[in-house]
């Protein structure tokens, strides 16, 4: 009884104050809130070639090496598979002009682009110094050289974000495709990782742990295990198998191809819009598939990482943009039918 009569007056009061703010009329249904871009996702959707600033995301290679041999990609047999491009590492000096480039706002910093980033005995030290000017920083592994030591000192570095490639779960697969690798090993050093994570991170200011697969003929069955395996200490991602943009054929045993294909005319491809790459011998490259360099851009030893995006790359968003993608880099590349379309964006 008491809680009918408060709940009457309570509702008119609620429809008082409804008047008074909005009048007694119809009311207009409230307009939903634009989606409001980014300036490069904005200029892509809008076919511009212009994008004057550096974009959030960067990727730096940090070795273009490995200790594995995995079958889907192309770093086992660099010299013979990247038209003789040598195996090498991010050296400091290179770093340096990097983070040069991009002090002037924080951004998401990613220290890997093919090879195994932990090769590269700086790599803490880069981290560290991402990090002191403000950016968000994470890699991808195998996990295979990820020791207690070098987990702590990464955790103490302030690594935002890990992600461990683990193909399979279970020893066989996992084994029959990151050749090299033990699957005892692996699985102990993420879930020592994740231990340590919690026991020097108060809750909050984590790093974020990430455990990822790649959906193939081999592997399809054990996608369902593979989140449940990782499920109580990591986020999981299964992406499907590529043939690096059409440069790689892929061992039969993996099936055909699993990205998702677009058909139709070409368009631009959003990926010279949004992310910037440097190689590991600091030469810039279009995009994360280029690993033959065909890009052909300056290294940032000879131009800064600010002009080449403003001048090289430019100009190759030009030529998208005109519908041309004669470039030896983008000439054969079928990335772009797994991409989003500039009509596909939406936002303003
Ligand atoms: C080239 S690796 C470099 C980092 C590190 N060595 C590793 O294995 O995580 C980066 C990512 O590319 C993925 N990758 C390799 N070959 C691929 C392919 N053919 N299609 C799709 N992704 C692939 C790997 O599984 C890994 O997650
Ligand atoms: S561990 Fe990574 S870089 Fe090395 S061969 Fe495997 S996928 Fe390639």
């Amino acid at each position: 009884m008491q809680l009918t009569s408060f709940s009457t007056r309570a509702v008119r009061k609620i429809g008082r104050i409804t008047k008074s703010i909005f009048g007694s009329g119809p009311q207009p249904a409230a307009a939903p809130a634009p989606i409001l871009l980014p300036a490069a996702t904005r200029a892509f959707k809008n076919r511009s070639a212009q994008v004057a600033e550096l974009p959030d995301l960067i990727y730096v290679e940090m070795a273009m090496a490995c200790n594995f041999g995995c079958k889907m990609c192309p770093v086992p047999e660099s010299q013979k598979m990247m038209d003789g491009r040598v195996p090498s590492i991010m050296k400091p000096d290179t770093f340096a002009l990097i983070l040069d480039s991009i002090r002037n706002k924080p951004r998401h910093v990613w220290l890997t682009q093919l090879g195994e980033p932990m090769l590269n005995k700086h790599l803490t030290n880069y981290i560290r110094a991402a990090k002191s000017d403000g950016h968000h920083v994470g890699f991808t592994t195998n996990g295979s050289l990820m020791t207690e030591a070098k987990a702590r000192e990464m955790l103490d570095a302030g690594l935002d974000h890990v992600v461990f490639s683990f193909d399979g779960a279970t020893k066989e697969t996992f084994e029959r495709i990151r050749i090299g690798g033990s699957f005892e090993k692996v699985v102990a050093n993420i879930r020592r990782f994740a231990a340590i994570n919690i026991e020097m991170r108060p809750e909050g200011q984590r790093c974020t742990v990430q455990v990822d697969m790649l959906i193939s003929d081999l592997t399809e069955n054990e996608v369902d295990a593979f989140h449940e395996m990782w499920r109580d200490i990591a986020i999981t991602q299964a992406h499907p198998i590529d043939n690096w943009a059409g440069q790689l054929d892929l061992p039969e045993e993996f099936g055909e191809r699993r990205m998702p294909r677009q058909d139709g005319e070409r368009y631009p491809c959003n990926l010279m819009w949004n992310t910037a790459y440097v190689s590991s011998g600091g030469e810039a490259i279009l995009c994360c598939h280029d690993y033959k360099l065909k890009s052909k851009l300056p290294n940032v030893h000879q131009k800064s990482l600010q002009d080449i995006w403003r001048d090289g790359v430019q100009t190759e968003r030009a030529r998208h943009v005109a519908g041309d993608f004669s470039s030896a880099a983008c000439a054969n590349c079928q990335a772009w039918r797994s991409l989003q379309s500039p009509e596909q964006i939406i936002g303003q």
